[in-house]
């Protein structure tokens, strides 16, 4: 709280009183001095200086925290423009590019003036308006700081009032500046059941760009964040980096260009391909929120950042309890009735999970919903499948003590419907082209305000005739292909903007109405993981692909920005791996099942009620410690986590065991982020279905000082392949 208060006197101090001097003492009388406006977190500054010389606005300094006024007295000038414009004097990649109403090209843009708000003791608001000296053209950047999390937010407003609209080209929400004798970048990149693959390079002079251009979503192929290691890679505990992501949910950019002098400048923001905007006079265009945070001690401290400012800020009730669930996707697929549904809302209670989970396939009568190529659009209740509709479902689980939740996909029509044949003019598609079809759908179009109506009212028709449904997993299986929007006639650049834009809308208007409702965020497996969509939404579906090899990989690459509460992680049959090694793969984050359990032996579902206990036991530390990533993957034949909670007398670590080359033995393990002076119990849990413990493991059941686990370690597994352990490690 003290530290808060400093930094505060310290914002408002920079903020509005600071003016630093040139070299060798006043300013001439007629020049008035430079103004430095500084944003800060706990350990981060990033200060702004305007320039008495030309009156733009430089980014002076990125990094740690400085100790006060006196060395912010000495940022020197740079030539780093803050948000450099095209059609002057920039030769390098714009920030932001317009055309105005007399067809000039270019646009300059001055201070006029700034201010910093305070809105509470954690959250610094500082708004910077620049003008152009000739157009009536504003831009205010904006930098919203999260002190204790060491997450800052950057966005831009942009306001013209010229006599028509004019276009604007390019509209980053952030530029940042660095400058370092070598830049790493680490990406993510991958496919359907491929997700969150990572790759780090070295960035060389010019420009790397990565981005996406699939409309209804921000990724697939290229994923929404970043790491920029500077100077040399970081590692979990070392390095100087920033983490960077942004809140968007369709095309995205991350332009990272290095100059003739080494510097190198990062713009984020929507993906400006083929997406011209025209602003109406009087206006305001806002962009999407870049976010990151800086960490001079590698990439472990810059996710627990996210991670804290996630659960306060970033995910829809990110502070409360998840609930653990069994879905019937893997197990049923569309294949189900009134009678199978029971008898898995039965197992559903005897597993001891909290929820069951009814996916695709419930709906549609003309053209039922029985596998993907029909029904897509047309949400009522099944007749055949589902005689007593979703009511009698929602009461048979809450007569078994379980609650009840359902899958929609709602932005999305099949063209075997019958809101495709009733609403031609709702769906994006080309004229004088053939539709182009992925999964056998099409896109609707959701910037027409009737589609979004549309689009609201199959889940508020839903929740006003079954109160009782608990949970809803939003699905978004395709991108846009040949789309194109009959409501925005001459404005088809605008549509992957808009498009995003209006799902937001949606979706506040049902957030007003059902504030707390659970909402898992699925696009086609992990699709629409970004920020921009999880404030409303309370957790994520990662990927299709549930083989737990290949989880350990996804789930390790969406650790870097995301916590361990909003990635779903389900047990279900995909991959030859035993039950335990499943089971402890999904336990890295939520855990649930989709998987037949009356197919399961006795054993296995002795097992599994036992990991669903003790997880619930546990996933206060899971869900809401601070991870410590131990060994990559990426490195070695095994991957090793653990989650420690707030006072640091609870941990649950996991050890996983990939591969094993003949005679490779794996060392201790050193712990991370415990109390050095208490002492720890050390007991290993989720054992096998078979009695057995981990390998050799011979440490369990034992006490040792904090001290002695992190300097000296713990056994953590033996070398068969595939195998697994989690350790549950308490004061
Ligand atoms: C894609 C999702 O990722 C799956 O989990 C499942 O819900 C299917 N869609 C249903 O069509």
């Amino acid at each position: 709280m003290k530290n808060l208060i400093c930094s505060f006197i310290f914002i408002i101090t920079t903020s509005f009183l600071l003016h630093s001097q040139p070299p060798g003492g006043q300013p001439p009388a007629n020049q008035p001095a430079d103004i430095i406006i500084a944003s800060g977190t706990l350990h981060t500054d990033l200060i702004y200086k305007v320039s008495s010389r030309d009156g733009r606005l430089y980014q002076a300094y990125l990094g740690a925290k400085l100790s006060g006024p006196s060395t912010l007295s000495q940022i020197r000038n740079t030539e780093h423009l803050a948000y450099a414009t095209f059609g002057t004097d920039n030769l390098f990649e714009p920030a932001i590019r317009m055309t105005h109403n007399d067809f000039n090209p270019s646009l300059e843009l001055k201070y006029v003036s700034h201010t910093s708000e305070k809105t509470d003791d954690n959250v610094t608001i500082t708004r910077i308006l620049l003008k152009d000296p000739e157009y009536p053209v504003e831009v205010t950047l904006v930098v919203k700081t999260y002190a204790k999390e060491d997450v800052m937010e950057q966005w831009v407003e942009i306001i013209q009032k010229e006599a028509k609209p004019l276009t604007i080209f390019n509209y980053a929400s952030s530029m940042l500046h660095f400058d370092a004798e070598k830049y790493w970048l680490t990406q993510f990149h991958g496919d359907w059941a491929e997700e969150m693959k990572m790759k780090e390079s070295e960035l060389t002079s010019g420009i790397k760009i990565i981005d996406s251009k699939l409309g209804s979503r921000a990724h697939m192929f290229q994923t929404p964040v970043f790491f920029l290691s500077l100077n040399e890679k970081s590692g979990e505990n070392n390095g100087e980096l920033i983490a960077g992501t942004l809140g968007w949910s369709g095309n995205f950019r991350f332009l990272f260009e290095i100059d003739e002098k080494g510097s190198l400048r990062v713009i984020s923001g929507i993906n400006p391909f083929a997406s011209e905007y025209s602003i109406q006079p009087g206006k305001i265009f806002k962009t999407p929120s870049f976010l990151f945070t800086w960490s001079n001690n590698g990439k472990g401290l810059a996710s627990r950042n996210l991670h804290h400012w996630a659960a306060n800020y970033g995910i829809l009730d990110g502070t409360k309890e998840r609930l653990t669930l069994l879905n019937n996707w893997e197990a049923t697929g569309f294949n189900f009735d009134e009678k199978k549904l029971s008898a898995i809302l039965d197992d559903t209670k005897k597993m001891g999970l909290d929820l069951f989970l009814l996916d695709d396939g419930w709906f549609a009568n003309k053209y039922p919903r029985n596998n993907d190529r029909a029904g897509l659009g047309d949400w009522q209740e099944n007749k055949a499948k589902l005689p007593d509709g979703l009511g009698y479902l929602v009461k048979e689980a809450d007569n078994r003590g379980v609650k009840f939740g359902i899958w929609i996909e709602p932005e999305m029509v099949n063209p075997k419907s019958e809101l495709y044949e009733t609403h031609p003019d709702w769906i994006l598609k080309l004229p004088n082209r053939p539709e182009n079809y992925f999964r056998n759908q099409l896109v609707l179009d959701l910037t027409n305000p009737k589609v979004q109506e549309f689009v609201y009212n199959v889940v508020d028709g839903m929740m006003t005739a079954n109160p009782g449904i608990a949970f809803i997993k939003w699905d978004c299986n395709r991108m846009m292909t040949n789309a194109y929007s009959v409501y925005l006639k001459d404005k088809q650049s605008h549509l992957y903007i808009d498009y995003v834009n209006s799902l937001y809308g949606v979706l506040d208007r049902l957030r007003q109405k059902y504030p707390h409702l659970p909402i898992m965020l699925c696009s086609g497996g992990g699709g629409r993981v970004d920020y921009g969509a999880l404030k409303y939404f309370t957790e994520f579906w990662a990927s299709d692909n549930t083989d737990p090899l290949e989880r350990i990989y996804m789930q390790w690459g969406f650790s870097y920005f995301f916590p361990a509460f909003s990635v779903c992680n389900h047990v279900t049959s995909w991959g030859k791996q035993s039950l335990k090694f499943r089971v402890d793969v999904a336990m890295m984050g939520k855990l649930g099942f989709d998987i037949e359990v009356d197919k399961m032996t006795e054993n296995e579902l002795k097992f599994s009620q036992n990991a669903i206990a003790d997880y619930k036991r546990l996933s206060e530390v899971i869900c809401h410690g601070d991870l410590y990533r131990l060994v990559s993957p990426y490195e070695e034949n095994r991957a090793v986590i653990m989650y420690v909670n707030e006072s640091r007398n609870k941990s649950v670590l996991l050890a996983y065991t990939l591969n094993a080359r003949y005679g490779e033995t794996f060392n201790k393990i050193r712990l991370q982020g415990l109390d050095p002076d208490k002492t720890y119990k050390v007991k290993e849990i989720n054992v096998s279905t078979d009695g057995r413990r981990f390998g050799q493991m011979n440490d369990g059941g034992k006490s040792y000082s904090g001290e002695y686990l992190m300097n000296v370690g713990l056994n953590t597994g033996a070398n068969s392949p595939l195998s697994s352990a989690v350790f549950e490690i308490s004061e």
